[in-house]
């Protein structure tokens, strides 16, 4: 099963961009540990970021038949993009929204996000760890999916 990260503009800058805010880690380092924890538990991972709302879109509809479940940060795009929320309603895959920062303690304009109603859930303000919370939440997610997918089978062949 493949899970697909999806990471928005500026969080290519994570280590150097405000780090009172996003912490020390960089983009790689955090996908590298993401990377370490799909490995052992068996799931397939990709990683994509881009600073272009186009391009997301693209991704996102790109996991439609390719991906089981997307896991994103769309970073500024979070509080604009009706595009990355209509792309995620309509591939229809589970998908879990995760912000470093904590958006509803920060600027009003943060406050509002136009993606968590077409996600399964939010993960904002535990810093880099809340990519690794969004994996746990992914992995369990995927883990029930199937395993209802392979009893409604079995079912089915008894039937
Ligand atoms: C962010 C929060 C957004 O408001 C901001 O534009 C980002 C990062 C976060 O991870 O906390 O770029 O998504």
């Amino acid at each position: 099963m493949k899970i697909v990260v999806i990471q928005g503009p500026n969080l290519n800058m994570l280590g150097h961009r405000e780090q009172n805010i996003y912490g020390g880690m960089k983009l790689e380092e955090i996908h590298s540990q993401m990377e370490a924890v799909a490995k052992q538990n068996g799931f397939e991972i990709e990683f994509f970021q881009s600073n272009l709302e186009g391009e997301i879109v693209d991704k996102v509809q790109e996991c439609l038949g390719d991906a089981e479940g997307i896991i994103i940060n769309p970073a500024a795009y979070t509080h604009s993009s009706i595009a990355i929320r209509d792309a995620i309603s309509a591939v229809s895959l589970p998908c879990i929204e995760v912000h470093i920062s904590n958006i509803y303690r920060r600027e009003e304009f943060r406050q509002k996000s136009m993606i968590a109603a077409v996600c399964t859930g939010q993960i904002s303000g535990f810093g880099p760890f809340g990519y690794h919370l969004a994996m746990i939440s992914m992995m369990q997610m995927l883990g029930e999916i199937d395993a209802l997918r392979k009893a409604q089978a079995a079912q089915q062949a008894k039937a």
